[in-house]
């Protein structure tokens, strides 16, 4: 106990802040490390970094196609730490979209988007496609070759989206094309709307963690006993923090934001592809009719995920990464699978004659969509049923092995994407791109 009222009531103001967002005092097993691995709080340090560096680049950032990418060359050149100030913000960009997607991972695998954290599932969703959004509406501003050419890609995708996707493309854009239009949308989007709406989430998001009685526990945790907050999760969080921003800070001395030449609209790269993040989107269009690249596929994922807190579970086992050991080898097999078929998948769709040109017609929507789709569905439909049986899984250890299929396929489309699209997005070994 705290003899001096003195020191303790220094020690309330010190950490006052801290305290409102966490309780004052926590059950012991909190502090695991493998537990959360510190993710979500990675993101929101990560997100009030944006913030604070993002402000401070609009002192001198100038959102017009003319001056632009002039106020980019200036504020590398003549502001001392201009080009760090730069980096960290491109380099956390990053680093807050990747943490945030193994946040989400964290909380599928300890089966911390059941009840009662459903709610803040659903706001979780909505924060990562704000961050897609920040990164996104941010890749524009620098207003290069690369920016300029990624984004018009990526807004023409919306053109597939039934009805309304022309007016939402025109709407995106201020017009037809990428331009002075364009940029402010994005710029007002940018450094406005998406991060207050992320801010206001956010705040919404913390607050249920508390609601829940803090993060999820492993039944066999329930019973620890209760220490205070601070000094020791505090104490734990302010090293984690401190490592992040080091990491942070390191990688953006050794590497610069990259800048390439200024935009031009009338001169088109080739291949000109989307962001990175958006590249398995764009590699699922060359195998895939438009409307089942751009929205049946997204739109599917979406609803699962969107879904998933409501889907009824035998077991009642949560705060734990794998609830057997049938479960972690049925994860390994899926993921290699889910390697081996996807890359099988491209390969054939490489060779096998264009089912366009086969069937002239009949329209692409069926050879293109509907057909390769159901085949795929199927393909999923019975790879799940045999997993089942050979690993006798209960349907939280399936829902695990879904998951794990989709994200590593999505993941070999990103780098087929990047890696191994050449000239007119043509497959080519990476040292011939
Ligand atoms: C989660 C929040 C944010 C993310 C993920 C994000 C992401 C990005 C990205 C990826 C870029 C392009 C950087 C480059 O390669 O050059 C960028 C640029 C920029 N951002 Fe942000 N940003 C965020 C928040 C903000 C905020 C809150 C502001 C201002 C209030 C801001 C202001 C700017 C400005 C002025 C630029 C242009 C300068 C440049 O491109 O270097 N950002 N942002
Ligand atoms: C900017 C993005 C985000 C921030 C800043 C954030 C922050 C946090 C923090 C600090 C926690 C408590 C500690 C921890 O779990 O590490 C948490 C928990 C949680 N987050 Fe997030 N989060 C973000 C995105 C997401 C996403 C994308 C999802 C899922 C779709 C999500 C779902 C959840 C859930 C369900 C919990 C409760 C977990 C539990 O009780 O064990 N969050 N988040």
């Amino acid at each position: 106990m705290n003899q001096n009222p003195e020191n303790e009531n220094s020690r309330k103001s010190r950490f006052g802040l801290i305290l409102h967002l966490h309780p004052r005092k926590m059950k012991a097993s909190t502090l695991r490390f493998n537990l959360t691995f510190g993710l979500g709080g990675m993101a929101a340090l990560l997100v009030v970094l944006q913030v604070i560096t993002g402000l401070l680049l609009k002192f001198h950032y100038e959102p017009s196609p003319e001056n632009a990418y002039n106020s980019i060359l200036n504020l590398q050149e003549s502001l001392l730490f201009g080009r760090m100030l730069r980096s960290i913000h491109h380099w956390s960009a990053i680093v807050l979209l990747w943490i945030t997607f193994l946040h989400l991972l964290r909380v599928i695998f300890t089966g911390a988007y059941r009840k009662p954290r459903q709610s803040n599932w659903i706001f979780g969703l909505s924060l990562i496609i704000l961050v897609v959004l920040s990164n996104f509406t941010g890749y524009l501003l620098p207003w290069d070759q690369l920016s300029y050419w990624a984004v018009t890609i990526s807004t023409s995708l919306l053109a597939y989206i039934p009805v309304a996707g022309s007016f939402i493309r025109e709407a995106l854009l201020g017009g037809q094309e990428v331009g002075q239009a364009t940029l402010t949308n994005f710029f007002n989007l940018h450094t406005g709307i998406i991060p207050l709406l992320m801010v206001i989430i956010m705040g919404y998001h913390f607050w249920r963690v508390r609601k829940a009685g803090g993060v999820i526990l492993a039944e066999k945790d329930k019973d620890s006993p209760m220490i205070d907050t601070q000094p020791h999760l505090v104490n734990r969080e302010f090293v984690v923090a401190m490592v992040l921003l080091a990491f942070v800070f390191i990688i953006s001395s050794l590497f610069d934001a990259p800048l390439r030449e200024r935009a031009n609209p009338s001169f088109s790269p080739n291949p000109a592809k989307a962001p990175w993040y958006f590249m398995g989107l764009q590699e699922l269009l060359i195998h895939f009719h438009p409307f089942f690249a751009i929205v049946v596929f997204p739109l599917t994922v979406l609803i699962a995920a969107c879904r998933l807190p409501y889907i009824r579970l035998e077991d009642t086992n949560q705060g734990i990464w794998f609830l057997s050991d049938k479960g972690i080898r049925s994860a390994k097999f899926s993921l290699a699978a889910a390697i081996v078929l996807t890359v099988l998948f491209i390969g054939l769709s490489e060779l096998l004659p264009d089912p366009e040109l086969l069937l002239p017609s009949v329209t692409s929507l069926i050879t293109k969509g509907l057909v390769p789709f159901a085949i795929l569905s199927v393909t999923f439909y019975l790879f799940l049923k045999y997993i089942q049986r050979k690993f006798s899984l209960n349907r939280s250890e399936i829902i695990q092995s879904v998951i794990i299929v989709m994200i590593v396929s999505y993941t070999v489309l990103t780098l087929t994407g990047i890696f191994f699209r050449g000239a007119g997005m043509n497959l080519m070994w990476p040292w011939q791109v």
